[in-house]
């Protein structure tokens, strides 16, 4: 079993260790809820007060001196790389939900002989709510499909304009196939969205290779963006003169300024974005990306592989038998996050937060644990399972104020 001194060991042979200090974290904090809020970088703040000085110093004037207007295709080209798209592909704008809403119905309209969206019945609930909704908008009567995602090829036929699954499961952490699953509805002649929202910073993928359509995710969770941080939506270079904005707004006017009636959506990913950019929003985005520019995607990944698998080793090894470990142990099937099921995951989740662990819970009995290579240490996966330990051993979970659900759990 790895000891405690055998992680700091890692750690000092880690060459990405130095980045922690971009953070600002406090030296007891077990910080492992990346994948659903990271923390503040010191450049993320920096770059805050730095847009938060051209406001107040230029005011109006800024959105010229300081090219505000181009921040989310400028950003857009700054995430490219982390999913292996091209420069002009990802515009930066809105948030998760509705990027998916814009995206899919871009989507159906090029299928337009074709009335069924398939989706997986695991998929995290907002982007079933949304593709629920917005088939009332195709113009045409379209049916969403939730379905066993394992089961995809029984359900593909030419009825299906559109498949669309989140990458890596929001609960389990596993990853799908993606080259495979795309080329797959490619070959039933359907197109295919993808969420990231799990995958964008936590694992590299390359939407190019796999011939992707389209794709979003967000900003707030492995990109470090802050809560609320915009999405990004990515739209393949060939589709972008055909697809249309289903809510074009003046921004993706090809002439935002002649303050014509009739809508001209300008050339290339521009014309997704429909309104005022949130500039303090980008900024903190921005300023988070600057970190992962310290490093690259291979060597994130390498690690966080490596924490998980010490993460996994470790709750085995001490609390044999305890959790059900539901994340794949293929490392091509996982993310960057390891799920413990469990009956009483609420108050484990509680108690670990209270002792200075912060992980989250996902119903129905889901101990969710994000590992974010960018400030993680060896050492931090080690403490956090020994809390854990103690958690058990004292049955601290079981405390009655952990009987009551947090709203944000
Ligand atoms: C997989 C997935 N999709 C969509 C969303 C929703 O994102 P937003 O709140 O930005 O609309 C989330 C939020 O956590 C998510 O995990």
């Amino acid at each position: 079993m790895t000891t405690r001194e055998e992680c700091l060991e890692l750690d000092s042979i880690d060459p990405i260790a130095s980045l922690r200090s971009e953070f600002s974290l406090a030296d007891g904090e077990l910080y492992l809820d990346g994948n659903s809020l990271g923390p503040i970088s010191k450049s993320a703040r920096a770059a805050v007060d730095r847009v938060l000085g051209e406001w107040q110093g230029e005011l109006i004037r800024s959105w010229n001196l300081f090219g505000w207007m181009d921040t989310p295709l400028k950003l857009g080209d700054r995430i490219a790389p982390f999913i292996g798209a091209k420069a002009g592909e990802i515009v930066v704008a809105d948030t998760l939900t509705f990027a998916i809403a814009k995206l899919t119905l871009a989507a159906l309209e090029q299928r337009p002989d074709r009335h069924v969206i398939l989706t997986d019945e695991m998929n995290f609930h907002t982007d079933i709510y949304i593709l629920d909704a917005v088939a009332n908008y195709a113009g045409r009567p379209i049916t969403v499909k939730t379905i066993n995602r394992n089961e995809l090829a029984q359900h593909l036929n030419e009825e299906v304009a559109l498949v669309e699954f989140t990458h890596v499961d929001f609960r389990t952490g596993e990853a799908l196939d993606l080259a495979g699953i795309t080329r797959q509805v490619h070959d039933a002649g359907a197109l295919m969205l993808w969420d990231f929202a799990h995958t964008t910073g936590a694992m590299p993928v390359d939407v190019t290779a796999a011939n992707v359509d389209f794709a979003a995710g967000c900003g707030y969770k492995y990109l470090n963006g802050g809560p609320g941080s915009p999405a990004y939506m990515y739209v393949r270079t060939d589709w972008q003169d055909k697809v249309n904005n289903p809510l074009p707004g003046w921004l993706g006017h090809a002439r935002p300024f002649d303050f014509e009636i009739t809508y001209e959506a300008t050339k290339g990913i521009r014309k997704f974005v429909t309104s005022s950019p949130s500039i303090l929003a980008l900024a903190a985005l921005d300023g988070a990306l600057e970190v992962f520019e310290k490093t690259t995607m291979t060597e994130v990944r390498k690690k966080s592989l490596a924490l998980t698998d010490l993460f996994i080793e470790l709750v085995e090894e001490r609390l044999p038998g305890q959790f059900n470990v539901v994340t794949p142990r293929d490392h091509a099937k996982r993310g960057s996050q390891v799920a413990l099921a469990h009956p009483e995951a609420y108050g484990i989740v509680q108690a670990l937060i209270k002792r200075g662990v912060t992980g989250d819970f996902r119903a129905p009995d889901i101990a969710r644990f994000g590992f974010t290579p960018l400030y993680l240490r060896y050492v931090d996966v080690y403490d956090s399972v020994e809390h854990l330990v103690q958690v058990m051993e004292n049955s601290e979970h079981q405390a009655d104020e952990f009987k009551v659900r947090n709203a944000v759990t």
